[in-house]
């Protein structure tokens, strides 16, 4: 999204795209496709380089050849030859360590030799797609080498993937590493989440509408739930999940995404500033819970053997490089509370967890009950709930519960739904969800990118939560069947403020 609609069409200036860690999954499935697209689209610069970096020798055509299938296989498009080729016709690989500080001084003559003959001008945007331990090193070699310096009026930007950090400790020392060598407008830390048309429509959505903002608040929401439930299990990524677990994985960037852009003030004016700005606002209002509340207000589970469709999932301690003792979590549920003015006494409820019976995400939104049983045997408790519901996965669009009049003689009532989907209104072209970002970037438009204050108010949120879970090691996790809707206290968390999680119609 870009602060003004219409820029939407420019073309991003010359530049070099820079992608460490070119030999990896991400390049190869995401990164790469979505520039494809980009190209499809014509959204990238006339004046374009694409500079692969490995830590090992390798000729272009190798990197060319490897990319090409990767493209192939990943597309969301139909790959057009020529498109393909004049892409990675543009590419080059650099070899460079950052255990070895001398290949970065090479590389730092090779990449302004490339530019010359490019003619990308001066402008760079590093992508950094490699293990998160190394985001600090190579940054630290860049800055050392002087390739982050913004001179002659070029850019020099610097995205770093997620995860960010794995506590508020490792979050703030590598804001503080990344802050040495460039200023906070220089770098666009990613969430993929913010790729996605539904997530960056909360915005518009509440404050392009008149009518949502004078019921968006404590008088007549009575609760938000953010769901991100998915049927995968864990799969090959065994080692990386039994380091990290679902609050980890999830909780701090996606989830807390949705909430800030659901709980957020409006801000002053549509840019990056001020909704930045906000969005840290109300994750920094988060309550901090003590070790006793973080424990009553959270539950965690891992999943056991089960069936999900026609696939057998097995034990979660039984996948390959998980210890056959974990205590790690593949399901959590949080309840939050935000203690400002606009939020106070209304709890928001989060779940995330793998290997369950649906893939689904969605923020509900639910609506105080009418106060009063006007109709003759229907009492409050029996008529149908009011969620508004911005459902995000499957299916992107806008749900609205309420209940209406059963045709007929006798006042009968029932629950209805109004329903808006993206696909019904709008041609939208299959995306990997990284366009946006990626050429957001380009243009220099970080309003979709996280800022270091957000990141540690989000960690700050859940570190008693980690902490609490980490101290008990195995003792309160709760199991559940994979192809389940979760372990059972998950419900319960709910149940006992008198409410429920929100069943899909
Ligand atoms: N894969 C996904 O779908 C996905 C989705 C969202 C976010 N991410 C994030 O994106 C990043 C990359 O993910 P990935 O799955 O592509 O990782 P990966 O395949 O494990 O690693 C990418 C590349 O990084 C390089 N590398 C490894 N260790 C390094 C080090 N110490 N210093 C410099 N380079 C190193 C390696 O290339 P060379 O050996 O050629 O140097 C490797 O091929 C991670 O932070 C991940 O969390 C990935």
């Amino acid at each position: 999204m870009t602060s003004n609609g219409a820029s939407r069409q420019i073309k991003p200036d010359p530049c070099s795209f820079i992608i460490f860690g070119v030999t990896g999954d991400l390049a190869h499935r995401l990164v790469i496709p979505a520039l494809y697209n980009l190209a499809q689209s014509k959204l990238l610069p006339d004046e374009f380089c694409i500079v692969g970096i490995t830590r090992h020798k390798m000729a272009d055509t190798e990197l060319r050849e490897s990319l090409m299938k990767g493209l192939r296989k990943f597309a969301t498009r139909p790959v057009d030859e020529a498109i393909a080729n004049r892409l990675l016709g543009c590419l080059s690989c650099i070899d460079a360590d950052p255990s070895d500080p001398g290949s970065f001084d090479r590389m730092a003559t090779q990449l302004e030799a490339l530019e010359k003959s490019r003619k990308t001008a001066g402008n760079r945007l590093f992508y950094m797609a490699t293990p998160p331990s190394a985001f600090a090193p190579i940054s630290q070699q860049l800055g050392r080498v002087g390739l982050l310096r913004e001179d002659n009026g070029y850019w020099r930007r610097l995205v770093i993937e997620k995860p960010f950090g794995t506590d508020l400790a490792s979050a703030r020392a590598l804001n503080h590493e990344l802050l040495k060598v460039a200023d906070e407008h220089q770098l666009y830390r990613i969430d993929h989440y913010l790729g996605k048309e539904t997530v960056q429509n909360i915005l518009v959505l509440r404050f392009a509408n008149g009518m949502f903002e004078p019921i968006w608040n404590r008088n007549h929401i009575d609760h938000v739930q953010i769901t991100v439930d998915e049927k995968l299990g864990v799969g090959h990524r065994g080692s990386f999940y039994d380091a990290t677990g679902a609050l980890r994985d999830m909780v701090p960037n996606h989830l807390f995404q949705l909430l800030s852009l659901v709980a957020m003030e409006p801000p002053a004016r549509f840019d990056a500033h001020a909704v930045r700005s906000e969005k840290a606002e109300v994750l920094a209002a988060i309550q901090t819970q003590s070790e006793e509340e973080a424990l009553r207000n959270s539950v965690r589970g891992q999943y056991l053997a089960g069936r999900i469709g026609d696939t057998d999932i097995e034990d979660y301690r039984k996948t390959k490089d998980v210890r056959p003792e974990s205590p790690i979590e593949t399901y959590a549920a949080l309840k939050l509370t935000i203690d400002n003015w606009r939020w106070a006494g209304v709890p928001f409820y989060l779940r995330t967890g793998k290997a369950l019976a649906a893939k689904r995400t969605e923020v509900a939104i639910k609506f105080k009950q009418a106060p009063f049983a006007m109709f003759r045997d229907t009492p409050v408790d029996r008529l149908s709930q009011n969620y508004f519901v911005i459902g995000i996965e499957p299916a992107e669009g806008i749900t609205l519960q309420f209940n209406t009049k059963v045709p007929g003689p006798a006042i009968a009532i029932d629950g209805v739904e109004m329903k808006f989907l993206y696909k019904d209104y709008f041609k939208v072209e299959p995306s990997t969800g990284y366009e946006t970002l990626i050429y957001d970037c380009m243009i220099g438009d970080n309003i979709l990118f996280q800022r270091a204050d957000s990141v540690e108010a989000g960690w700050q949120a859940v570190q008693p939560f980690l902490d609490v879970w980490k101290n008990l090691g195995a003792e309160g996790l709760e199991y559940y069947q994979a192809g389940s809707d979760g372990p059972e206290g998950s419900a319960a968390l709910l149940i006992r403020d008198g409410r429920n999680w929100r069943k899909p119609s």
